[in-house]
């Protein structure tokens, strides 16, 4: 997508202000004063927009974008299919949701419909052909902002009929869905796909088979409302580029779906900041970053934050100062070309009513927030050589929407907390103290370009992917995995023979049991004596949850267990394969583990960081690329400020301070210029 500018600005919601054009006016002055360039109109404006059915009133629209456009400030635009209302709801009842103890839904709330629906296909399908027609060229707009948060699930007759459609395409017949759910279980067999219901607290839920392929059919009917949701604009004439916004951490769809449809990633990003150390925070809300980024490997957007407390998470906290530029600066750091916020004036009532603003309910520009927000504007105005620069990664962690469902439902070792997320994210955070960029990539993606990757529990392996790690390793890369990996297949049915599955030579080890550990009990992990120099700094590392018992074949053991009957046997290992490497984690070790083990793994495979000093603890570094730069951001999460040995001679300071120590929440930007083309 090609942008002219790092957007900056955020949601507003005009329509909750037509009353009082003195506000509105105040408004575009505000923005200009806080540097703001783009702002999203008409998310939930379905109701101002269509007040009767087929009567579109578009005119105070319209003189926004207008006045918006005078004054320099873009617009993304929204379609209003985040939430419909009440007479769509009344007349049209088949819009409303079931839930999935088959209950349809009163009116109300948001993103409360059926996307199967063709009453509400066709109603989306009008009004964002009339968007498109009235809007679709203006100057000022720049995006489309395809409805709100897509999420959730429609149990109703219309999506039970789609879902057996959709089963029948993938399986043909019906003997073939029931060797594939292994439905002789607890004598399940179905006869047709009539019979077939949608997973349900009331009805099936142990077959893991069709719980998955029901998430599957969710993504697929939520992809395909999405794509008519575009074509509709398409149809009407407008080729601006279509965006979705994502959001942290959902599990109910598979995103990577969605990349082909759309022309950017956006999401929307709200950590609890405070809740605990800053920098763990800024860990996790990077790795979702990264998850974003990595699903079309292009730059995205971060379609909203909060420059505020927000006020629907438990305990809603004031940022300290300094944090809102850092998370500003955190997104594009990660790859983001946009900084937008939730939202830039504060609803006077109803639910968000206390949600943190730009402009709060004093109007005044004095605020805290406000000047931060004007200090983040500014600076980020001085970034503009940053637009569209990649972020280029030799490591990529598989991070899999579909193993995670499988993994989260198999019924295993652990039902109180397999944790794939945390197995992920210490994986991602091991390399990130490398100071690397890194990948979040699932199954179906490729591992060309790659030096290294790491599979933590891919307990599912689907799309062959076994079949592209083994060439990977053959071929030269340096591959990891940890214990529950390689067990099923893409229906959650357990591979028989050895496993990992297809790469129980590649790794040099065949798995045997697997223990669960109850909350609170620990094992150990000590380095054997090969190993001794990769594990310099401690003689002894916990391990919990989950411990795996394998039989090493060709593989080394780096560590071994400490205690319990496995006291002994490899908890760690490395095999030489073809070209490659492939180690093995057995159990979840502790932090420090993998820590150590990585650093071991980024030096063997000659990746080669982003700076060459050590990384302290709590500081974040990631690079991007522009044909004739790098740029690089180092960000300090701690409380303290730290000192870093950054040579001055290679670069020119962006933003921040050459040769000091960086403050807390600070943030040094510099430039390398490519040799060649300075
Ligand atoms: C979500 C929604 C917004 C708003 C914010 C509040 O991200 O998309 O409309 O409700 O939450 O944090
Ligand atoms: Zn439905």
């Amino acid at each position: 997508m090609d942008l002219t500018k790092l957007l900056y600005g955020g949601d507003y919601n005009p329509e909750q202000w037509l009353a009082y054009p003195e506000i509105l006016k105040e408004d575009i002055e505000c923005m200009k004063q806080a540097h703001i360039n783009t702002v999203t109109l008409g998310v939930f404006s379905w109701s101002v927009l269509e007040p009767e059915e087929g009567d579109f009133q578009f005119g105070w629209l319209e003189q926004i974008i207008d006045d918006l456009y005078e004054n320099g400030i873009s617009v993304i635009l929204a379609t209003p299919s985040g939430a419909r209302p009440k007479w769509l709801a009344d007349r049209y009842p088949e819009v409303l949701r079931v839930d999935e103890a088959r209950n349809r839904e009163l009116f109300g709330g948001r993103h409360n419909h059926c996307y199967t629906s063709p009453v509400y296909r066709e109603k989306v399908r009008i009004i964002n052909g009339e968007l498109s027609k009235r809007f679709g060229s203006h100057p000022a707009v720049i995006l489309w902002h395809i409805s709100n948060e897509y999420g959730g699930e429609c149990h109703c007759p219309l999506c039970q009929q789609a879902f057996r459609k959709w089963l029948e395409a993938k399986y043909r017949t019906i003997e073939e869905l029931n060797e594939r759910w292994c439905t002789t279980f607890w004598s399940h067999t179905y006869q047709s796909f009539e019979q077939i219901e949608s997973p349900s607290s009331r009805g099936e839920s142990m077959l893991h088979g069709l719980t998955l392929d029901w998430k599957r059919f969710v993504t697929d009917q939520t992809a395909d409302f999405i794509r008519e949701e575009i074509a509709a604009i398409r149809e009407a004439g407008s080729d601006k580029p279509a965006t979705i916004n994502l959001m942290y951490n959902y599990e109910g769809l598979n995103y990577h779906k969605f990349a082909d449809l759309i022309d950017v990633v956006s999401w929307d990003s709200y950590p609890t900041w405070h809740k605990g150390e800053e920098y763990l925070t800024a860990v996790d809300n990077g790795m979702q970053h990264d998850i974003m980024r990595s699903i079309k490997k292009k730059p995205y957007l971060l379609m909203e934050s909060c420059p505020s407390s927000t006020n629907w998470q438990g305990v809603s906290k004031l940022k300290r100062p300094g944090i809102v530029e850092a998370q500003g600066l955190q997104a594009v750091a990660h790859g983001s070309d946009s900084v937008l916020y939730f939202q830039i004036r504060q609803s006077r009532g109803a639910s968000e009513k206390f949600h943190g603003a730009v402009i709060d309910h004093t109007g005044s520009r004095e605020t805290r927030v406000f000047q931060e927000v004007k200090e983040t504007g500014r600076l980020l105005g001085n970034m503009g050589g940053l637009l569209g620069a990649s972020t280029e990664s030799e490591v990529a962690v598989i991070y899999d929407w579909e193993n995670r469902w499988a993994v989260e439902d198999a019924m295993g070792p652990r039902n109180k907390g397999v944790c794939y997320k945390e197995t992920v994210e210490k994986s991602y955070r091991a390399f990130r103290k490398q100071g690397l960029n890194v990948d979040l990539i699932d199954m179906e993606q490729s591992l060309e370009g790659y030096r290294i990757v790491a599979a933590p529990m891919a307990y599912m392996f689907r799309s062959d992917f076994e079949k592209k790690v083994k060439a990977f390793v053959e071929q030269g890369g340096t591959f990891v995995l940890t214990y529950w990996s390689g067990i099923v297949d893409d229906t959650d049915r357990c591979f028989l023979g050895a496993t990992p599955h297809g790469l129980a030579d590649v790794m040099g080890f065949r798995r045997k049991e697997i223990d669960g550990l109850y909350d609170g009990e620990t094992n150990a992990m000590l380095p054997t004596d090969r190993a001794a120099a990769v594990f310099a700094s401690r003689e002894r590392y916990s391990c919990q949850r989950l411990c795996e018992l394998v039989e090493l074949t060709t593989a080394v053991p780096l560590a071994v267990y400490g205690e319990d009957f496995y006291q002994g046997m490899p908890a760690a290992a490395f095999n030489r394969f073809g070209e490659g490497s492939a180690y093995y984690i057995a159990a979840d070790a502790e932090q420090a583990f993998y820590d150590d083990l990585y650093r071991h793994v980024v030096d063997e495979a000659q990746v080669e960081r982003i700076l060459d000093c050590r990384i302290p603890e709590g500081v974040e570094v990631n690079a991007r690329q522009t044909e004739e730069a790098e740029y690089v951001f180092v960000q300090n999460y701690n409380r303290e400020a730290v000192e870093m040995d950054l040579k001055d001679e290679d670069y020119e300071v962006v933003h921040g301070k050459k040769g000091t120590a960086i403050p807390p929440f600070g943030t040094v930007v510099f430039m390398r210029r490519k040799s060649g083309r300075a």
